[in-house]
């Protein structure tokens, strides 16, 4: 049968290239980055060895590296000083974050920049919303979608008034995408493009990215505004009402746990894809290689390959700057 005669012969030579279906490359990689108040700051965050959170001033080098190993784009999370119940930090014109899109802008103006446009690192609750109702007896709180709406318009213009190319809201408010969409539209910025979490889970593997962020909420879970990890269908829901709101990329997160809803989100919109692979997916292989139980580059191009494969277009992923060093193509 000739199936099993190609399974020979692909253990050898040519065949093998030829046969291979999928391929990871560093042209599908984004990076996220961190960056923090200060001056001359490069901390390595505990949980997350070999990323760091990096202050303006010296953000240069990094991007630099990034630039030079071919990674297209970087996603940048500001880590701010100052936390309110409204996050003005995430909208000031001198915050973290533009501060860090000017800088990087100014230097690489071809390198891709997308912007992160959340409440939850600057809200002193830590939830990705405004707080509508809370009973402190209860532990009961509600959300303000439509004065989150607001708030993440605000911060979206803010960035891309400092030469953001994509915003990339990932607060799972209802409607935020068109939010977004007509706050740019409305201020000159029909260019700027947006990268939606749309289906994006509450989950376990999120633990790291919130020591990172210092994002954990104060009280409550994010359960009432992240998917339920049961679920599928309503990814498909969520995806529809973000592309019908404009969104121009969608995004799966987690992505390794959740390799089905990349394929049924692929299969179904035929749209562009990303895949977040998030903090927790990069810890626990990170961990098992500190120990010696796992071998890191091989572990960590079966992941991002399977998450290929899935259908995803393109991977966020803290291996980045590792995965180009190690393919380079
Ligand atoms: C916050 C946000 C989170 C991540 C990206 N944006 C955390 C959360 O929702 O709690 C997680 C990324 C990661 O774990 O790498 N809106």
């Amino acid at each position: 049968m000739e199936f099993t005669r190609l399974r020979r012969l692909r253990s050898k030579g040519f065949f093998r290239e030829l046969l291979r279906e999928n391929t990871l490359l560093v042209s599908d990689l984004i990076l996220p980055i961190f960056v923090v108040e200060g001056k001359g700051r490069k901390e390595e965050i505990p949980s997350m060895p070999g990323v760091y959170r990096f202050s303006v001033d010296s953000l240069k080098r990094e991007v630099e590296e990034v630039k030079k190993l071919g990674i297209p784009a970087v996603l940048i999370f500001g880590v701010p000083e100052s936390k309110d119940e409204i996050a003005s930090s995430a909208y000031h014109q001198e915050g973290v974050v533009q501060r860090a899109v000017r800088e990087i802008k100014k230097e690489f103006p071809d390198l891709g920049v997308i912007t992160d446009v959340c409440l939850c690192s600057y809200t002193r609750h830590g939830h990705c919303g405004i707080i509508g109702y809370e009973n402190k007896e209860s532990g009961r709180f509600e959300i303000d979608n439509d004065k989150t709406l607001k708030i993440l318009g605000k911060i979206a213009l803010s960035q891309a008034g400092a030469g953001a190319d994509m915003v990339a809201p990932s607060a799972m408010m209802d409607g935020q995408v068109n939010a977004i969409r007509e706050a740019l539209d409305g201020n000159g910025y029909r260019n700027v493009a947006i990268m939606s979490y749309a289906a994006k889970y509450a989950s376990a593997f999120y633990g790291p990215f919130r020591e990172a962020a210092d994002s954990s909420p104060r009280f409550g879970d994010r359960s009432s505004y992240q998917m339920d990890y049961h679920n599928w269908e309503e990814a498909l829901r969520e995806v529809e009402a973000d592309v019908k709101e404009g969104a121009d990329i969608v995004m799966v997160k987690p992505a390794l746990s959740y390799l089905d809803v990349i394929r049924r989100v692929k299969e179904a919109f035929n749209f562009p894809l990303s895949a977040y692979s998030v903090s927790g997916e990069y810890s626990m292989v990170k961990a098992a290689a500190q120990k010696s139980w796992i071998e890191e580059k091989k572990a960590v191009l079966e992941i991002l390959t399977s998450i290929k494969r899935a259908g995803a277009d393109m991977i966020i992923t803290y291996w980045a700057k590792g995965v180009a060093e190690w393919i380079g193509d």
